[in-house]
């Protein structure tokens, strides 16, 4: 069988995400599948940015990763997003690239891409699952298939047991408190199996 596409789309301020992404990446190398990182298109100025080194840092640890397009998705048959919490939601830098897509929904190039989410922020409860479930609405209206991870792995309980998708706390010297590593694998190695049985099934 034609190995399954991979794409995890990532945004990331200061490295949480990232790390998560590069996790995910290496998870769906592992299972199988051809892979692309991708970040999402920056939003704000470089004078701010230049402002905070934590977020300088990132911009530059990622600055030879592609920007994700919508080639990126009509490519893909799997979609891995990753993104932190802003007040609840997603990051305009992600909305912003959700809403650039209205082409290729048109088009009905998004119905049946196999799509998982994970989340972080900076308190255990300050929205990661709010954040996780903000993106599974976008992909109720793509016509995607959301593969949670539910609890179908000891990792997700170890991960501090989000069934809706990997989420993180970042701690207050911006590493990751909980030890969420195994459960990404986890959610990315089953996002690509579901994927490929979808793929299988829609070549016969
Ligand atoms: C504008 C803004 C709003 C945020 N809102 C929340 C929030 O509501 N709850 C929370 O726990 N953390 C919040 N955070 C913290 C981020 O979610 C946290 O720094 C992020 O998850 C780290 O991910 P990253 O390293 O990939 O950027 C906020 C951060 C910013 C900049």
């Amino acid at each position: 069988m034609e190995k399954v596409k991979l794409a995890v789309i990532f945004y990331s301020m200061t490295g949480t995400n990232y790390q998560l992404a590069k996790w995910a990446a290496e998870a769906g190398r592992e299972a199988g599948a051809e892979v692309r990182i991708l970040k999402v298109h920056e939003l704000a100025s470089e004078s701010v940015i230049e402002g905070s080194p934590a977020w300088k840092a990132t911009v530059e640890a990622t600055k030879d990763i592609k920007e994700a397009g919508s080639e990126d998705l009509d490519w893909a048959d799997a979609i891995i997003f990753s993104a932190p919490t802003r007040f609840g939601t997603m990051p305009s830098q992600m909305k912003q690239f959700i809403d650039m897509q209205g082409g290729l929904w048109a088009e009905g190039k998004l119905t049946n891409k196999v799509v998982s989410a994970m989340a972080s922020a900076q308190n255990p409860h300050g929205g990661q699952e709010g954040t996780v479930k903000e993106i599974y609405t976008v992909m109720m209206h793509w016509g995607a298939i959301i593969v949670p991870p539910g609890y179908t792995h000891d990792s997700i309980f170890e991960a501090g047991g989000n069934p809706y998708g990997t989420s993180v706390t970042q701690g207050e010297d911006g590493k990751m408190v909980e030890n969420v590593k195994d459960a990404v694998y986890h959610q990315v190695k089953r996002t690509v199996q579901i994927a490929g049985w979808i793929k299988e099934g829609m070549n016969k």
